[in-house]
């Protein structure tokens, strides 16, 4: 019988995606839809990157590329963390992938081990507990509601771990929420995470330029924290790039090294 693998079967489709071409269809009727689904900015990319583009399309950059990433790209994210973020990473400690998307999961199936739990304060990005459930792992949702300004309290954070908490899961500036965590939220956060060994942090920072709440913050800037942090950012959002697929990763070296070897399987084919 034809029948998919329960991996498969665990994993529900995109409700993003599927929200997304529901409103196109809607659309293409002539109903007038707002679309909140795909974070799809409202401008262009900007033009000195199109031309870039179109000049290393000239000059036949068009042939398999690193696993990794260029190691110019790569610096360039390691000079771009250390510029916006005030954060030192070097160049082998930054991998590039096919979005933030892929980042994230790379991260997860890296990291997460059946039966391991993954922290998700809630409300959530629709694709963490799927990608969590993928790995085998179970999510753990906290939830931090509407009074609390939709973000999770150190104390949520603590009563959340257990000797199978794997990862925790923060996106900041948040979707959907568009909450944004203060250094002082994230210092507790921190804290706590601190005091538990084998407990690592995939901080989502997508929508660090899409802020409308004050500076941002990551929290792999507190102490001990840079080891227990991948950071994933990309260009989709802060340069309206969402259809190049150009994300990255931060992260210690043994987890790009895993990251890579999952890539290096998936996508990218040539080692230079
Ligand atoms: C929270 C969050 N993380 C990651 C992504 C993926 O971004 P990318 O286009 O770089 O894959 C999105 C896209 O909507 C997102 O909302």
């Amino acid at each position: 019988m034809a029948q998919l693998s329960d991996r498969l079967n665990r994993l529900s489709p995109s409700a993003t995606l599927a929200m997304s071409q529901k409103s196109g269809e809607m659309k293409a009727q002539g109903i007038d839809v707002i679309n909140l689904s795909v974070g799809e900015p409202d401008f262009n990319t900007p033009d000195h990157i199109k031309d870039a583009a179109k000049k290393a399309v000239d000059e036949n950059y068009s042939r398999y590329s690193p696993v990794p990433g260029y190691v110019d790209l790569r610096k360039a994210i390691v000079d771009k963390l250390q510029k916006e973020n005030n954060l030192e990473y070097s160049v082998n400690e930054v991998l590039v992938s096919n979005g933030a998307k892929q980042c994230v999961c790379n991260a997860v199936m890296a990291l997460v081990n059946n039966g391991d739990e993954v922290i998700v304060p809630a409300p959530y990005w629709v694709s963490y507990p799927q990608m969590v459930k993928l790995a085998g792992g179970t999510p753990v949702y906290v939830n931090a509601g509407f009074d609390q300004n939709f973000k999770m309290t150190p104390q949520q954070l603590e009563a959340a771990i257990t000797p199978k908490t794997k990862m925790l899961i923060l996106c900041s500036p948040s979707n959907p929420t568009g909450s944004v965590y203060s250094r002082a939220e994230l210092q507790g956060l921190a804290d706590v995470i601190r005091k538990h060994d084998d407990l690592y942090v995939l901080a989502d920072e997508i929508y660090e330029h899409i802020n409308y709440v004050g500076k941002h913050e990551s929290i792999a800037q507190f102490e001990g924290m840079k080891e227990r942090c991948i950071i994933v950012n990309g260009v989709s959002k802060a340069y309206a790039m969402t259809g190049w697929r150009i994300g990255y990763m931060a992260a210690p070296e043994w987890i790009i090294k895993g990251c890579n070897k999952l890539q290096g399987q998936y996508t990218s084919v040539h080692a230079r």
